[in-house]
């Protein structure tokens, strides 16, 4: 007899690179252990978790934690608490901190922060700024690192490169793939006011297609010249799509859940300013198009870009008179990226095979984490449980995030988490944390 495993989940359908299967899965030191038929094993605990599928733990490859600096709309403690309640077991945080994340000094910071008080695992985004190029190398491959996000179009936050040669100077200052937030930022600047005060509709004319298409074009030529890859965010277009399925050698794509979801046509009368972020909810036509490139394999990863605002600051808090176009850009997230993924699920949209494709191989494959990411013998025991036949009322009441509500809210989804389990560790049952903060940083291929 064997030295007896750390715990095993018995009789789950697990979902992974071998197909779909009831088996047993057995954790050992943290780490995916054994696969199969383990009747006969022996460990220390054991988790029934039959009529579960257990996943490959999600990674949610972008959200905006707020800390240092906005604490009020979120902190690392809130936003990892919302990650692992919805699932998720790794994410990647963005630079647009106050300060932003721009110097060795302020990526050290963000991961002594981290270190005890978040939820899941994590990994920081370095951000580009014209002043600190020749950082760029040295923080991208700081043990915890993410890689580089540069915003070629202004959000929320201060960090912009918006010019061919500064972008092109962000580009040859470091290896690793940069994330890139794609909007032309001159075309935003000229069509500022198309935005019409108290219509939050207008957005979407404002920051419209052609904007998010031109800023792809020139990222991608730049890109080519000087022989960098690079992962585009929250890809909104069905034009881009097109275009960046002749760029697959060289650059990656991530779609959000709420721009697979929401659609101009109706979400701004219904949702307001809720559904307000950059780049916009644009019309039916461009849904349908991330929808195809999803289907096709052009896209590699989701990721729920949960940017927290509060509802004050938003204009939804019955108090607030807060109007379109002075309320911030950004929704929370990282809580409902599994729940309205399943629904799309369930309705048929994508399987559940390509749903992990896009959580946790994709991830693995786009920024080469090592050991995680793979529901596989000696990887990182990341496991994300889920019942397929759950049906609940997504409701603003639901959220942990400090900002307490949801663009989801009043929506009825089928196929919710049930259990989140990081490194052999189940941190969440039953929508219940059920164990001490151990998130511990990501480990890249890149970095060791
Ligand atoms: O809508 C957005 N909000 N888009 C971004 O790029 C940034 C984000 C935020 O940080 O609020």
């Amino acid at each position: 007899m064997g030295k007896p495993f750390d715990v095993i989940f018995r009789g789950a359908t697990i979902v992974n690179h071998d197909g779909i299967g009831v088996a047993d899965v057995a954790v050992r030191d943290g780490k995916t252990a054994a696969i199969g038929d383990l009747g006969q094993a022996d460990a220390r605990d054991y988790v029934a978790a039959a009529g579960l599928h257990l996943l490959p733990g999600v990674i949610d490859s972008q959200v905006h934690f707020r800390e240092p600096g906005n604490e009020h709309k979120e902190d690392l403690e809130s936003g990892s608490r919302a990650a692992v309640l919805g699932g998720v077991t790794a994410v990647f945080e963005m630079p647009n901190t106050n300060p932003p994340t721009t110097s060795v000094a302020a990526l050290q910071d963000k991961l002594d922060r981290a270190a005890g008080r978040m939820h899941c695992d994590y990994a920081f985004y370095a951000g580009a700024a014209a002043d600190n190029l020749d950082l760029l190398p040295e923080m991208e491959r700081m043990t915890g690192c993410a890689g580089v996000k540069l915003f070629m179009g202004a959000s929320t936050g201060s960090l912009l490169v918006a010019e061919d040669e500064g972008v092109r100077q962000v580009l040859r200052h470091g290896r690793r793939r940069i994330a890139v937030h794609s909007e032309d930022q001159e075309r935003l600047a000229e069509r500022q006011g198309l935005r019409r005060p108290g219509d939050v509709a207008s957005h979407a004319e404002w920051r419209d297609a052609e904007s998010a298409l031109r800023c792809t074009q020139r990222l991608l030529r730049l890109v080519r010249e000087t022989g960098r890859r690079v992962h585009v965010l929250h890809v909104t277009t069905a034009e881009e799509m097109t275009l960046l399925a002749q760029h697959k050698d060289i650059a990656t794509v991530e779609v959000t859940p709420q721009h697979l979801t929401f659609a101009a046509d109706d979400a701004y009368a219904a949702r307001g300013t809720r559904v307000q972020m950059n780049p916009p909810i644009r019309g039916a036509e461009h849904r349908a198009g991330l929808w195809q490139g999803l289907a096709a394999g052009i896209v590699d990863v989701l990721g729920s870009d949960h940017a927290p605002h509060t509802a004050q600051e938003k204009g939804i808090s019955p108090g607030s008179n807060a109007q379109y176009p002075d309320t911030p850009s950004g929704m929370p997230g990282v809580q409902t990226l599994v729940p309205v993924m399943l629904d799309h699920v369930a309705r048929g949209q994508l399987s559940l095979s390509r749903f992990v494709d896009l959580t946790a191989h994709g991830p693995q494959r786009v920024f080469g984490m090592a050991g995680k990411g793979r529901l596989a013998v000696g990887y990182d025991a990341d496991y994300t449980l889920v019942d397929l036949r759950a049906e609940r009322l997504v409701t603003d009441a639901m959220m942990a995030g400090k900002c307490g509500w949801t663009p989801y809210d009043g929506m009825r989804l089928k196929g919710w988490p049930v259990g989140t389990v990081i490194r052999g560790r189940t941190v969440m049952w039953e929508g219940q944390l059920v164990a001490q903060s151990q998130g511990a940083p990501v480990r890249f291929q890149e970095c060791l």
